[in-house]
């Protein structure tokens, strides 16, 4: 079996493409620039782009798996999906990236849209719906806790149960390489429901630094997105993300990652303590 992997450069992609490759899986790593992505001598790195429908066939060349990322950040994602799977006449298992209470969410996510011409595709798949991501504190909410030790989110005392992107990796990996996981979708979480003030408690222990938790409204989350010269679309869905954590939606923990790998699911004071450098 070869594995497409759309998104092999991102978070969960990347390491989606060492869990299929320690699985003895052969993978394509797919890359707008692929000559400059660094997976290692057993990965085929292909070129592709949504937004180049040239690059699409060529890269699915020779697949039967597809692990994907959507088009998350085009202008007019909602149908891509559905287009690629069309082309994808030998294409048998498909493995899609989606969030946690997809279908709840504002139609600018356009994951409800993908979820939907993932299940009408005929392929064998499976639906990944992670909760909101522990590797944000090391990458999006980084230079804020390490220059200011502090973050500023419209989530309230709600609590999460942020999820390694390691694990929902390794729960795609199962998906696509065993049988067992065709027509499922998964909340995958971790294993513990944290406020965001417990979670940088934990993330402050583990760096030896106090960090602090500033609930702001919706409006003031706005406006600071907007001063950053995020787009409207964008911060529409990320009140829908808030929306939904302020209704509890993130709170529950699952068993999948356990059920699909086999194993608990990593803590947020395991990564806390594996990159403790990051936020001194
Ligand atoms: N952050 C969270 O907490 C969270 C939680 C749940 C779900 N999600 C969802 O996760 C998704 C992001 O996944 P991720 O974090 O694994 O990725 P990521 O780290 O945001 O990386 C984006 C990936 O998409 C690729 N990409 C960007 N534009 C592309 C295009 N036009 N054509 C082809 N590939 C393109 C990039 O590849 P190149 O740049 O190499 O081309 C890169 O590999 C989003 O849909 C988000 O809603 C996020």
């Amino acid at each position: 079996m070869t594995v497409l992997v759309i998104g092999a450069t991102g978070k969960t992609g990347r390491s989606v493409v060492e869990a299929l490759t320690a699985r003895g899986v052969k993978v394509a790593a797919a890359s707008r620039t692929p000559d400059t992505a660094h997976h290692g001598d057993a990965v085929r790195p292909v070129r592709f782009d949504w937004a180049d429908r040239g690059t699409w066939a060529p890269a699915l060349e020779g697949a039967s798996g597809l692990y994907m990322v959507g088009p998350y950040a085009h202008p007019t994602g909602e149908t891509l999906v559905g287009e690629l799977l069309a082309e994808a006449p030998d294409l048998r298992r498909v493995a899609l990236l989606s969030v946690i209470g997809a279908d709840r969410l504002p139609p600018e996510v356009m994951m409800a849209d993908w979820e939907r011409d993932v299940r009408a595709s005929g392929k064998e798949w499976t639906i990944l719906r992670p909760n909101w991501f522990i590797q944000n504190f090391g990458n999006a909410f980084a230079a804020g806790l390490r220059d200011k030790g502090a973050l500023d989110l419209p989530a309230g005392d709600a609590a999460l149960s942020f999820v390694d992107t390691r694990d929902v990796a390794e729960v795609a990996a199962a998906a696509l390489a065993e049988d067992g996981h065709t027509g499922q979708t998964y909340d995958v979480t971790g294993p513990q429901s944290l406020t965001y003030a417990e979670a940088l408690k934990t993330i402050g222990d583990a760096a030896g630094k106090d960090l602090t938790y500033h609930p702001i409204s919706h409006e003031q989350a706005a406006e600071n997105l907007r001063a950053a010269g995020v787009r409207e679309r964008a911060i529409t869905w990320q009140r829908g993300l808030y929306d939904l954590i302020h209704e509890g939606v993130n709170a529950p923990v699952t068993d999948v990652v356990e059920r699909a790998t086999g194993r608990p699911a990593r803590s947020l004071a395991q990564y806390a303590a594996e990159n403790a450098a990051t936020w001194r």
